[in-house]
């Protein structure tokens, strides 16, 4: 979980730092030398990552305090279950769920195939109810800068795949650094996804230069640059990167290879288990509403990310793109994706769920309805505007800048008690 408003270092086994925060405890893994019991830090993904002055920390603490415990109280009160009515075969799923008993496929997939009203409402408020005992009413939310649609790949379902006509651009290491720091200092982020196409201009050595800048700025890098080699990942590690976000995309071995010719799944498989086993803290997932996917598929995709052990769970509705081979498949349901969600959530309770800029495409609303379904984490796009729609792996809205994205969100956040603390003290927003 990242709480990015400072926590205080309770205690130092090895590593492994014990954080306060007003009273709650969390582990967190120390990537920053000298810091000792009773230093103020940051923590993001579970990294320390930061100090800060004792003072600077009272000083925010002090001011956020009141509105922390009003924000809890908001989101415990929506995280009750109201609605009892329900078949017995769901009852008895759900009495499963509660006592911690593994679920069947068939029973998972009942679940998915729910669609009567009542029943829809207790399965989303059964995943909120979990999400709020075991995260409290935290909300990571992290930023995203997209630096370049070139892509030597032509994944079928991609709108920036190497065939597809469209303007490409690729930001430059000063442009870069420039957007991160307006970013960690004029908006408080704590936690930055590098996003791109699979784009070799960005060598080892040139990838090395700028995560070693940003390092600089004592935050969580993450890298979303698809398919390395392990030996460049291993190197980026060493240099700073902590976090990487790579979906496998699909579990079914014959979709993948149909729609995504250039790799193979064993191969991206590996891939993220030898970054897991790196030490990176571990971001990936599916693409939901293939052609030719199952609901079954879907099952196994859950359970695949599950395996896989993922920090974070990123997944979201496929939405097709003009000019790429899968244009004219249909849209799925947004009640699929909320289905999806609550499901990840009964699988893997301490699970990290992130609502992804895909499911607010397919609806504008879906990402409170996510929130209140069992995601607790969210993504805000910092890609310097003239790029945004640029950046067309699908259609998307980019017309909010990005101080109203934030604005939108945490007005969004705090209506539902959740306490967007990687972005520390908006306080005025509040009422
Ligand atoms: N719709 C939704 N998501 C897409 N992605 C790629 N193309 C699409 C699309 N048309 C997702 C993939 C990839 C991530 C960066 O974007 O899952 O991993």
């Amino acid at each position: 979980m990242c709480y990015a408003i400072p926590a205080r270092l309770v205690e130092i086994k090895d590593n492994i730092g014990i954080v306060d925060y007003f009273g709650e405890r969390k582990k967190a893994l120390i990537d920053y030398s000298d810091v000792k019991v009773g230093d103020y830090v940051y923590v993001q993904g579970g990294i320390l990552i930061n100090k800060v002055s004792k003072k600077e920390a009272e000083e925010i603490l002090e001011a956020f305090k009141e509105l922390f415990f009003q924000l809890k109280k908001i989101d415990k009160n929506l995280a009750k279950v109201e609605n009892k009515t329900a078949s017995k075969n769901l009852l008895e799923i759900l009495q499963k769920i509660n006592l911690n008993k593994t679920l069947t496929k068939d029973e998972l997939l009942t679940l998915l195939n729910v669609t009567e009203k009542n029943e829809l409402k207790i399965l989303f408020e059964t995943a909120n109810n979990i999400r709020q005992r075991k995260h409290g009413n935290a909300c990571c939310v992290h930023g995203i800068i997209e630096f370049s649609n070139y892509c030597k790949n032509n994944c079928f379902w991609c709108g920036i795949r190497k065939d597809a006509d469209i303007v490409r651009y690729r930001m430059k290491l000063d442009e870069i650094i420039t957007a991160s720091l307006y970013a960690i200092k004029k908006l408080n982020f704590k936690a930055l996804v590098l996003q791109s196409g699979e784009d070799n201009w960005y060598t080892e050595e040139i990838l090395s230069k700028i995560i070693s800048e940003l390092k600089k700025l004592n935050i969580l890098i993450f890298l979303s640059i698809g398919e390395r080699p392990v030996n460049t990942y291993e190197k980026l590690y060493k240099i700073g990167a902590r976090g990487v976000l790579l979906r496998f995309e699909t579990s079914n071995e014959k979709i993948y290879k149909e729609l995504k010719p250039e790799s193979t799944l064993k191969q991206r498989l590996q891939l993220i288990k030898d970054l897991k086993n790196m030490g990176f803290v571990l971001a990936t997932g599916f693409l939901v509403g293939l052609p030719q996917e199952t609901d079954e598929d879907i099952i196994n995709n859950i359970l695949l990310t599950k395996e896989l052990k993922p920090d974070m769970y990123s997944f979201g509705p496929f939405i097709p793109k003009e000019g790429t081979p899968l244009q004219s498949q249909k849209l799925i349901d947004k009640y699929k994706i909320l289905k999806i969600i609550a499901i990840t959530r009964f699988v893997d309770k301490n699970s990290n769920i992130l609502v992804t800029t895909a499911q607010e495409t397919l609806d504008k609303n879906l990402k409170k309805l996510a929130l209140l379904s069992g995601a607790n984490s969210l993504m805000i796009n910092l890609t310097p505007q003239k790029y945004k729609d640029l950046y067309c792996i699908y259609p998307r809205n980019n017309d909010s800048n990005v101080e109203r994205l934030i604005e939108e969100n945490i007005k969004l956040l705090y209506s539902i008690g959740r306490a967007p603390l990687d972005l520390g003290l908006y306080k005025d927003l509040s009422n």
